[in-house]
């Protein structure tokens, strides 16, 4: 029968690869504590109307991209494209704003949108998310770029480059957008069919539109910059102040727009030459109000999300960095030895240790391969002498020679292993706790 083969756009993350996942999610989860952030898991799917009205209608994700379909009470249910409206739906629906006055959070996991698959563009991809709300001050703006950028430098990623921007606010924004109106009046006939038709709706996503035509008339439009409302300058230059003062590079970027609706004053992204076409791999922004979009009280909040596939395709950490090869591997020869061999390595595991063992009647020669092969520091070698003076040999795979151990006391087997070994390939601290219980 034909294979059925994955959806597309949707990739396998497979075990040689999974390393690099955990070491991304477990240095993300240290820093954001480190940072006072806490974990919030919200569902993959959500009612359409929530992305709707938070990322907006006239956006690419919301009017072409979204896995949108009806449920059998037919509700119109969509694949979350993104994690923040779902967050603040979360951080509304439970009143978390009024347990504590400014709520840091972050959230890890899969986003939908139906874009062409392109090297580092996928239907399925992941998101690290992070989210502050309840606090509008320009130091929280500082704070979370200087915590990007430390999370990014951990990974030491090649050629990163952060952009801001301020997009201003409902007071600033409506004039800009009139003047970005009248620069493209008696423009439009060159315009691409999408951004003409968005014109009149949100004639700022003309700044966002990777047409070439489209580019280069965009490229003499008036700035957003030039167009700020005196609080909005003042709240974009203490934030770029305090980066300063923290030591964060960045540069202006008065052409960045973002593709989702909601932001307000501080816009940025993160991108690398390294990556080719798609080059963000982070972006977010302050959107102040979309609190209250949202049925909700009137909040301030910021946010940014790093796109986890292009993050890993940077990282310069090879698969051998996430070793998990096993400490011992047991060679057994012979059916009783097979079966002494099974209740050593499941004991032995019990008590910290990594061990793997062959099931099938694999001679020595092979069984010595599969241990190379694994990586295994040790083998133990059982046969059927071996199980009558209950000692057996250990070899030293790296270091090379052998010694005789005691097969009699596993708790004494496990600490001889864990302490000679000079890399323990134990499952963390459990071997140590653990040791001191016997058997
Ligand atoms: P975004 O710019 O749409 O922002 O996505 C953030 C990152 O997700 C991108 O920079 C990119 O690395 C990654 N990404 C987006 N689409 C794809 C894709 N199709 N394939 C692979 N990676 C992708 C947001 O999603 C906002 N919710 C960020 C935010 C949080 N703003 C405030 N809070």
């Amino acid at each position: 029968m034909a294979l059925i083969p994955s959806v597309r756009g949707f990739k396998d993350i497979l075990p040689d690869e999974t390393g690099f996942w955990r070491y991304v999610e477990d240095t993300a989860r240290d820093i954001f504590t480190r940072f006072g952030f806490r974990e919030i898991r919200v569902p993959i799917l959500e009612k359409t109307e929530l992305f709707k009205r938070g990322i907006g209608d006239t956006t690419d994700i919301v009017e072409k991209e979204m896995y949108t379909f009806e449920d059998r009470g037919g509700e119109s249910l969509t694949l979350r494209p993104e994690a923040t409206a779902p967050v603040i739906r979360s951080y509304l629906e439970h009143h978390l704003y009024q347990s504590e006055p400014v709520s840091k959070l972050y959230t890890i996991g899969p986003m939908f949108r139906r874009e062409r698959p392109q090297k580092g563009r996928f239907r399925q991809f992941h998101q690290v998310n992070v989210e502050v709300l309840g606090s509008g001050h320009s130091m929280v703006d500082a704070e979370l770029l200087f915590m990007l950028v430390h999370l990014l430098e951990e990974f030491r990623l090649p050629d990163l480059k952060l952009e801001i921007n301020s997009l201003g606010c409902p007071l600033c924004r409506p004039l800009f957008k009139d003047r970005v109106l009248s620069f493209l009046e008696g423009k439009s006939v060159d315009l691409c069919a999408d951004c003409r038709r968005r014109l009149r709706g949100n004639p700022l996503r003309v700044f966002d539109c990777k047409n070439e035509e489209c580019r280069s008339i965009i490229e003499g439009a008036p700035m957003i910059l030039d167009s700020l409302c005196e609080e909005c300058i003042v709240h974009f230059d203490s934030v770029r102040r305090y980066l300063e003062r923290l030591g964060v590079d960045y540069t202006v970027n008065g052409a960045m727009v973002r593709g989702l609706d909601y932001y307000r004053r501080t816009a940025f992204e993160v991108t690398s030459t390294a990556l080719g076409a798609q080059n963000a791999i982070a972006g977010g922004g302050r959107y102040d109000g979309l609190t209250a979009q949202l049925g909700g009280p009137d909040l301030p909040g910021i946010g940014f999300a790093i796109g986890m596939e292009r993050l890993i395709s940077l990282m310069p950490a090879k698969k051998e960095d996430f070793n998990t090869s096993p400490l011992l591997y047991i060679a057994a020869l012979g059916p009783h030895a097979r079966e002494r061999a099974f209740l050593l390595a499941n004991v032995l595991r019990k008590k910290g240790i990594v061990v793997e063992m062959d099931y099938s009647d694999r001679g020595l020669k092979g069984q010595m391969k599969r241990s190379d092969k694994l990586g295994c520091r040790f083998t133990l070698i059982i046969g059927d002498d071996e199980l009558v003076r209950d000692e057996a040999p250990l070899r030293d795979m790296k270091a090379g020679g052998q010694r005789t151990v005691s097969l009699k006391d596993a708790a004494l087997l496990a600490r001889e292993l864990a302490g000679t070994s000079t890399e323990p390939r134990t499952s963390g601290n459990a071997a140590d706790n653990n040791l001191d219980n016997n058997q």
